[in-house]
């Protein structure tokens, strides 16, 4: 598998779990022409402290950005500090990974209370959609520039300009009968499900800017979400999401697809 990432690149939710590994691998893999705007709600707290080892380990290469994606005013800020450092080039990928599950696993009917769906609504459809509109302008910027890299007859890639909506095979409709009692979770499902729509939207919205929109399911993977029985790690899991955002073109604007590039019905 190869992973031909590079630019400016804006991952959220990435002091733990897969974003923190996101992160890691693409300061590892990439080379001197890519920054990358690593987000988390604490810089300065103990949960953050994984992320500034890294940062510290690729010096140069990532800056730690304030971001709680819920918050209007803290999205403004993070576009201020961005937009401040980002120079001409603009941003080319865009990863909404920050996302929260309440109540706890399995989340059945009775366990759920509205104050749960609207909180988890506003962080993983509110919190896409602030970073999409706000961060659309440096979006363009990059959409704008050089596009020698491109695959030939393509306008649209992450090397470009893209979003990427990190969702989930439960958010499926067409899957739901074969899954729903293995993990009811009322509040994620529907919010992930409002996520794919957001992502169908951005796509057709955006496709005059050439601005890739896809969303990825990254597997069933061990982090504080996904939980100690999840078959994948989230080395495996991020190796094999970074391939398949390398190899996006225009055809995949608007689609969800897996870890793996197998796309999943709505
Ligand atoms: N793990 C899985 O099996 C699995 C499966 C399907 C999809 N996914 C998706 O993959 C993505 C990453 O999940 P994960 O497993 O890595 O989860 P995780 O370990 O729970 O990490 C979630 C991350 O989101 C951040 N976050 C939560 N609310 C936020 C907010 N309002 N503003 C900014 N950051 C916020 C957390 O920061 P704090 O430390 O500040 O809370 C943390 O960095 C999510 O979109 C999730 O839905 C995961």
């Amino acid at each position: 598998m190869s992973v031909k990432l590079e630019g400016n690149i804006f991952v959220t939710g990435s002091n733990r779990g897969i974003g923190l590994e996101l992160v890691k691998q693409l300061a590892g893999m990439t080379g001197g022409d890519t920054h990358i705007y690593a987000c988390c709600r604490e810089p300065e707290g103990s949960r953050a402290q994984a992320l500034r080892e890294v940062t510290t380990q690729y010096s140069g290469k990532i800056s730690i950005i304030k971001l709680d994606v819920s918050d209007e005013d803290s999205v403004s800020a993070a576009v201020q500090a961005v937009s401040k450092q980002i120079g001409d080039g603009g941003l080319n990928l865009l990863i909404n990974n920050a996302a929260i599950a309440k109540p706890t696993f399995p989340g059945t009917l009775a366990a759920t209370s509205k104050k749960h769906m609207m909180e988890v609504y506003e962080t993983n459809v509110g919190g896409p959609f602030l970073t999409a509109k706000m961060f659309l302008p440096l979006l363009q910027k990059a959409a704008g520039g050089n596009s020698a890299e491109m695959h030939k007859g393509d306008t649209m890639s992450c090397r470009r300009a893209a979003i990427i909506n990190i969702s989930t095979y439960i958010s499926s409709m067409e899957k739901c009968s074969e899954n729903f009692h293995l993990a009811q979770m009322y509040a994620y499902r529907t919010s992930k499900a409002a996520l794919n729509m957001l992502t169908c939207c951005l796509a057709e919205d955006l496709k005059t800017h050439n601005i890739l929109v896809t969303a990825i399911h990254p597997g069933w993977v061990r982090t504080e979400l996904g939980g100690s029985k999840a078959p994948l790690t989230s080395q495996e899991s991020v190796l094999s999401m970074l391939s398949v955002m390398s190899s996006l073109s225009n055809k995949d604007s608007g689609m969800l697809l897996d870890w793996q590039g197998t796309t999943i019905p709505w």
